[in-house]
Parts: C-alpha cells; structure tokens; sequence
C-alpha cells in the first residue's frame, strides 16, 4: 500500500506500545481513521487534523481537514480527485508538500474510507481542538486554499 512510504522508520516506532488491531477494510470512518493514522496525516495537518503552519520553509500550510476548513463542502468524488490528481475544486494544484502521489495509489475504498473519516470530526477552528459552532464553520474557510 502506498501509505506504507509515509510511516515512520522503524527504529522510532513505539514497540511497547498496545498492538492494536486494524479494523476490517471497509467505505468506513472506522477503517479511515485508521488510514489517517498508519498515513502520518497528523504530522502535517496538525494532532487534531485542523491544520497546522508550513512544517518546512517555503511550503504551503497544511490545511485544515475537518469540516471547518477546506472539505467541509466538499464531495468524496472532489477529495478522490485532488488527493489523485492534485487538482482542487476552486483550480488550485496541491504542490508536492501534500504527498498527493502517494495518496493518489490509494484504492477508491481507501480514500472513501479516509473521507468519511475526516467528515466525520466536529468542525473545528484552524490549527485548534476546539470545535466551532455550525453556522461558523459554514462560513470560515481557513488554513489552506479554498
Ligand atoms: C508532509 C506533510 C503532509 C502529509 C504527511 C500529509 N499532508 Fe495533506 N497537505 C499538506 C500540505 C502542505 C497541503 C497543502 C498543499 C498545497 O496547497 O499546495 C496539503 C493538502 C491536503 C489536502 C487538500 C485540501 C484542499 O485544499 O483540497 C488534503 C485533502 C490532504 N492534504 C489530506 C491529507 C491526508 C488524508 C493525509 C494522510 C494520508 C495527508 N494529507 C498527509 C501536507 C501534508
């Protein structure tokens, strides 16, 4: 699986830590969270993926991936394309700061999965825990290009 180019070398893993068990493979919020994380999403958009500032210089913030942010209206068709062909809806193309090749080798089932997962958080203000109030996240846009 591509996302296997994304982890982390092993000598950093945490092997003390509890095995935990991968939940069946599945168009589920379940199995993408669990892509999320075998992804290192985190790493870039920030431990509550609502984004986090450029991570090195010259790059693009990570934007903010709950629905507060730039895929709160989005479709899973719009989110399967960007994450394969680099393309967003409002014409902006992902530079290589988003490791976009390798999310673009991810399965339809994969990227659903991941999609339902991030659709599921509460909405929350750029690079924060806090959850915004609905009628705010209909209107911020922030932490990326919309
Ligand atoms: C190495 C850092 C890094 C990692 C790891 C990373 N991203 Fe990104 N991501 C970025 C940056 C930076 C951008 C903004 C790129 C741009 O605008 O040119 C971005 C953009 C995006 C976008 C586009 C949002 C839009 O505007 O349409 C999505 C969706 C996304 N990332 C999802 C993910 C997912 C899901 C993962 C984990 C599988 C992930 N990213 C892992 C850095 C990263």
């Amino acid at each position: 699986m591509a996302l296997g180019e994304l982890q982390i070398p092993a000598e950093q893993i945490d092997h003390a830590a509890p095995f935990v068990a991968a939940p069946p493979a599945a168009r589920t919020p379940a199995f993408g969270r669990h892509l999320v994380t075998m992804g290192n999403c985190a790493d870039c958009h920030g431990a509550a993926l609502s984004g986090a500032p450029s991570i090195e210089p010259g790059a693009p913030p990570a934007p903010n991936l709950t629905p507060g942010g730039v895929l709160g209206g989005r479709s899973e068709t719009q989110f399967l394309t960007a994450l394969r062909t680099a393309a967003t809806p409002s014409g902006h193309s992902l530079s290589s700061a988003m490791p976009w090749q390798l999310t673009g080798q991810l399965t339809d089932e994969e990227l659903g999965a991941i999609f339902a997962y991030l659709q599921s958080l509460p909405p929350r203000a750029y690079n924060s825990d806090q959850p915004l109030a609905t009628s705010e996240a209909n209107t911020i846009r922030q932490g990326g290009n919309p």
